[in-house]
């Protein structure tokens, strides 16, 4: 490894109370040779090159035996199969920072070889890219090579299937890690998220004063997908919508709405106001819930031929406190969708009918900010104006695309591994936080509604348009034209 490395004396042993806390001085990625190194952590790890940000060795560590100039030749095609274009310069210094371990996750020996090829990191960063039940054997494993005193390590969804096994993950990993050093990756907190939308609605007058009760009817959070559930029958039958993006990414985008303003940007304080919204969450109301299932899943290779596992879930959650109360909060998601979006909108209360309405009895439409997520970011502002250019009264869209005015950002996991490299704890849940949302989503898993089937490409079961019933009906993404 590197000669700064080599001259100091482990990880993890004997180190300074602070040593630890800097930036990663390796990367060691478990389970390298698997299918989330392929498709998602080689390009981000090589954009972070490219863009100078990457500072490290980075160690990958699986069962697989191979060599390095496999490894290096494993991350060539995965960066290209993303359909990045490679610079050959870039990706030779990224190469050069590659080295491999070989070992089984099981076997005490494999630990020995990473504290090896490690020797002299302050601040180790593993990330685990492995699957949960794992989670507990490598850290142990880590701890048993004396590799966990410093460092960080992170992890992948999900965290538990519901609170209870959340609790006792956390348990078996809080044996060997101090809570600040796990991150826990939400990749919807890589995306424009909670900081972003944070910013928006504390940093601008116009918005903060408005965003609460008094004038606000409903907020619907929508996560379409056009795709189907393809070659993950296996993973997605067990889990379904709920478990798979609500409880975790749309329970990100929830807070980000509602929360109150840290009092400050450390990781403590604005997990702290994160985790007080969510107490103020209203445990879910399974009569507020509707699942449903696109015809044709079933038949999905992985999935029960009897399966109810919902791949659409629409649900309603109220929150109670002096911001929030009487304003439901919507939610829906859904696979084979019509369009694929994540969006963000509050709908705002009715204005009268005016007087002076010029000739029309056209009563004013509600005002709505539209904030969208993914793919395609930005924000909508939908007013009501007189245009002389048409018949009268009409709602015209303000709109602002961030891809017209910053360029394209840094993907999701660009974001967060070098969050992680940085030791920057923001971005990545922590556990009361966890807990918390599986405490919210509880009584859904306890008592499922049954599943209604719908036909791909629509907008999901018709049950789910009586929840919003009340309030205007669900709203169709905005999507760009
Ligand atoms: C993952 C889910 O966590 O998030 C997938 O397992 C889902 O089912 C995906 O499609 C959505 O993420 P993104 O970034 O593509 O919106």
């Amino acid at each position: 490894m590197t000669a700064t490395m080599d001259s100091r004396s482990a990880a993890g042993r004997g180190q300074p109370a602070s040593a630890g806390q800097g930036s990663a001085d390796v990367f060691v990625v478990f389970g390298i040779t698997g299918d989330l190194a392929r498709v998602m952590t080689f390009r981000s790890l090589y954009r972070l090159e490219r863009r100078g940000l990457l500072q490290c060795p980075i160690v990958g560590v699986a069962v697989d035996d191979w060599t390095v100039d496999q490894l290096v030749e494993r991350a060539r095609v995965s960066i290209e199969g993303t359909g990045e274009v490679i610079d050959a310069a870039v990706f030779g210094r990224f190469a050069a920072r590659l080295s491999y371990v070989q070992g089984d996750f099981g076997d005490a020996a494999t630990y020995g070889r990473v504290a090896e090829a490690i020797k002299g990191a302050d601040s180790p960063v593993f990330y685990l890219e492995v699957p949960p039940f794992l989670f507990g054997t490598v850290v142990k494993g880590l701890a048993g090579a004396g590799l966990t005193a410093t460092g960080r390590v992170v992890v992948e969804k999900p965290f538990g299937s519901d609170r209870a096994s959340a609790r006792a993950l956390a348990e078996e990993l809080h044996q060997y890690l101090d809570e600040s050093q796990l991150y826990r990756i939400d990749h919807y907190l890589g995306k424009m998220g909670l900081e972003e939308i944070l910013y928006l609605r504390f940093a601008n007058t116009m918005l903060e004063p408005i965003w609460n009760r008094n004038y606000i009817e409903c907020v619907q959070i929508t996560m379409a997908e056009d795709f189907g559930v393809e070659d993950r029958g296996h993973f997605y039958d067990p889990v379904g919508a709920l478990r798979d993006v609500v409880v975790n990414h749309l329970m990100q985008v929830v807070s980000a709405a509602a929360m109150e303003p840290p009092s400050g940007g450390d990781p403590q304080t604005l997990k702290d106001s994160q985790v007080a919204l969510f107490r103020a969450v209203s445990e879910a109301d399974p009569v507020h819930y509707v699942r449903g299932q696109y015809e044709g899943y079933r038949s999905i290779n992985g999935v029960a031929a009897d399966s109810t596992t919902e791949t659409y879930a629409a649900l309603r959650l109220d929150i109670d406190n002096w911001r929030w109360s009487g304003v439901p909060f919507f939610i829906r998601t859904g696979k084979k969708l019509p369009v694929t979006q994540t969006e963000l909108r509050l709908v705002f209360k009715h204005p009268p009918r005016l007087g002076f309405n010029f000739g029309s009895d056209r009563r004013p439409e509600p005002n709505q900010i539209v904030i969208k997520l993914d793919p395609s970011t930005g924000v909508r502002l939908k007013v009501e104006a007189l245009r002389a250019d048409t018949v009268g009264p009409a709602a015209i869209d303000l709109d602002m695309e961030f891809a017209d005015e910053g360029g394209e950002g840094p993907t999701p996991y660009e974001v967060l591994l070098q969050a992680a490299m940085v030791g920057k704890s923001t971005r990545f849940t922590r556990q009361d936080g966890v807990e918390e949302t599986w405490r919210i989503m509880q009584p859904l898993l306890d008592a499922p509604p049954p599943v209604h089937s719908y036909a791909p490409g629509s907008w999901g079961p018709a049950a789910a348009d009586e929840l919003t019933a009340d309030y205007v009906g669900w709203h169709r993404p905005w999507v760009p034209a």
